[in-house]
C-alpha cells in the first residue's frame, strides 16, 4: 500500500493527447492540479510562466524529446521533479534517465496504482531533499559561527598576550596598552581616568559624561554603560572605552580582563616614571654642579625645564608629552659633562677646534642617556636641540618638520634663556630685546610657527 502524497502541481507532456489526456485526468481524480500539453516547446513555455513540482513527459516526441525537455525545464525550474512515460523502457533508458535526475519512469502502458506509486516515490525524494538541505544550511551556519567565534577567541587571546608582553616590556605601558586596546575595540577613544582626571588615553573623543561614568564605575565597583561608552573599574579609577557601536556580552565579559592588565600597566608606568624621576634627578644635579662653575650658566637647565613645561602647557601638549619635555629639557645639556671645563667655561672668543668640540654636546648627551630603556622617548629631544628650521643646525642637519616638535620646542625655550642671562661679554637682554631677537630668527633658526606660540605666551 502506497502512503497518500500531498497535492502537487503537475505538467503532462505527450504527442499522443489522449495518453497526456487521461493521465491529466487521473492526476486531478487523485487531487492534484494537472494540465496537459502535447508539444515540448509549449511545455518549456509553460514552465517559464508557471512554477510546477512535478514535470510527466513522453520520452519520444517529434519536436522536442523528452530527456532534453526535462533538462531545459530543470535550468529554468530546478527544483522540478521528472516522470518519463515511455511504452519502450528497457534497463538502460531507466539506468540512463535516473542518472540524469529523473526520479522514475511509467511504463506505458499504466495503471491508477503505477501512478500513485510514482507520485510517492516523487514526494518522498522531495521530501529527502527538503530534509538534506536544511541539514546542509543548519551544519553550515554551525560551521560559520564556530570559525566566527574561533576566529574571535585567537583575537582576543592575541590581544591578552600581546598586552601581558608589553606591560612588562615597554617604556610606557600604560599608553601602549590603550592604543592595543583601542584598536582591538575599534574604538573612537580609550581612556584611563582617576579622580575624574584623565591620567592617560589613546584616540580622540572627548564624550560628555564620561567622568561621571567613570566615577560611577569606580564606586560601584562594576562596568557601567551609556550609549557610546563602557567604563571598567580599576584599582582606583575606571577604564573607559569609547565607540560608536554597541558592545556584545563577549566583549564586555574581555574588558573585565583587560582592565586588570591596565591595573598592572599603571603600576608599571608609575615605577618606569619614578625610575626615570629618579635617574633624571641625578643627571639633572650633575648638570647644575657644573653649570654652577660658571656663574653666567648657574641653573640655566633648570629655567630651560621650568620655562619648556609652561610653554607646552600653552601649545596644549598632553600631560604624558609635557612630562618628556621637561625631561628632556633637564637632559638636553648633560653631553657638556663630556666637554672639558676650560673649553666650556672659556671667557675668550672659541676657536674653531674649541667650537667643533663643544658642537659634540648634543650627541654626548644622547650617549650618556643611551643605555636606559626608560629614557628613550628622551634621546631625540636630547640629540636634535640645536638642529635649525632651515637645516644649518647640527648635529644631523635636520629641516623643518623633520626636527621632532619636542627639540623644536626646547630650541626657542633654550635660546631664549641664553638671550635673557647674563654673558661674560653682555648683560642679560631685556625680555623685550630676547622677543624680537627670536622674531628675527622665526623661519630661519627656528619655527614661525612656535615662535609666534612663544610670543603669546
Ligand atoms: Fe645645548
Amino acid at each position: 500500500m502506497v502512503a497518500p502524497v500531498e497535492s502537487v502541481r503537475v505538467l503532462v507532456v505527450d504527442d499522443e493527447e489522449s495518453i497526456a489526456q487521461l493521465l491529466a485526468g487521473i492526476l486531478r481524480n487523485e487531487g492534484h492540479s494537472a494540465e496537459y500539453v502535447t508539444d515540448g516547446r509549449i511545455a518549456l513555455n509553460r514552465v517559464r510562466d508557471q512554477r510546477f513540482d512535478l514535470l510527466v513527459t513522453d520520452l519520444r516526441m517529434p519536436e522536442l524529446d523528452g530527456m532534453s525537455l526535462i533538462e531545459q525545464a530543470k535550468e529554468i525550474q530546478p527544483d522540478l521533479d521528472a516522470l518519463i512515460m515511455t511504452a519502450f523502457a528497457s534497463t538502460e533508458t531507466a539506468v540512463d534517465a535516473l542518472r540524469r535526475g529523473v526520479t522514475d519512469y511509467l511504463s506505458k502502458p499504466f495503471g491508477v496504482s503505477e501512478i500513485r506509486e510514482a507520485l510517492s516515490k516523487v514526494m518522498e525524494s522531495r521530501a529527502q531533499r527538503l530534509t538534506e538541505r536544511q541539514q546542509v544550511e543548519a551544519l553550515s551556519a554551525r560551521v560559520e559561527s564556530t570559525e566566527e567565534s574561533l576566529e574571535q577567541k585567537l583575537a582576543d587571546l592575541t590581544l591578552l598576550h600581546d598586552l601581558a608582553r608589553l606591560i612588562a616590556g615597554s617604556t610606557s605601558p600604560l599608553h601602549d596598552a590603550l592604543g592595543l586596546i583601542g584598536r582591538h575595540y575599534v574604538a573612537d577613544c580609550v581612556a584611563v581616568l582617576e579622580d575624574g582626571r584623565v591620567i592617560d588615553h589613546y584616540g580622540e573623543g572627548g564624550h560628555r559624561g564620561i567622568r561621571d561614568l567613570a566615577t560611577r564605575a569606580r564606586d560601584q565597583r562594576c562596568t557601567q554603560s551609556m550609549p557610546g561608552a563602557v567604563a571598567v573599574p580599576l584599582a582606583a579609577g575606571a577604564l573607559v572605552v569609547m565607540r560608536s557601536f554597541e558592545f556584545s556580552t563577549e566583549e564586555l565579559h574581555l574588558l573585565g580582563t583587560v582592565a586588570r592588565d591596565v591595573g598592572v600597566a599603571i603600576e608599571n608606568d608609575r615605577l618606569r616614571s619614578g625610575q626615570r624621576r629618579a635617574y633624571v634627578g641625578i643627571v639633572a644635579t650633575l648638570i647644575e654642579a657644573i653649570e654652577a662653575k660658571d656663574r653666567f650658566n648657574r641653573g640655566h637647565s633648570r629655567r630651560v625645564a621650568d620655562l619648556a613645561v609652561r610653554f607646552g602647557c600653552h601649545l596644549g601638549l598632553p600631560e604624558r608629552e609635557r612630562e618628556l619635555l621637561e625631561t628632556g629639557a633637564k637632559l638636553h645639556d648633560s653631553g657638556k659633562i663630556g666637554i672639558p671645563e676650560e673649553i666650556l667655561n672659556k671667557k675668550g672668543k672659541l676657536t674653531d677646534e674649541e667650537y667643533e668640540v663643544i658642537k659634540s654636546h648634543p650627541v654626548i648627551g644622547e650617549q650618556i642617556i643611551l643605555p636606559l630603556e626608560f629614557l628613550a622617548e628622551a634621546r631625540p629631544i636630547v640629540r636634535h636641540h640645536h638642529e635649525r628650521y632651515d637645516g644649518a643646525g647640527y648635529p644631523d642637519g635636520l629641516v623643518g618638520d623633520e626636527i621632532p616638535r619636542a627639540a623644536a620646542i626646547l630650541s626657542i625655550v633654550d635660546a631664549y634663556d641664553a638671550l635673557v642671562s647674563d654673558r661674560p661679554y653682555r648683560d642679560g637682554l631685556p625680555p623685550a630685546r630676547a622677543l624680537q631677537i627670536l622674531d628675527e630668527g622665526a623661519g630661519t633658526q627656528w619655527d614661525p610657527d612656535l615662535i609666534r606660540e612663544f610670543r603669546a605666551l
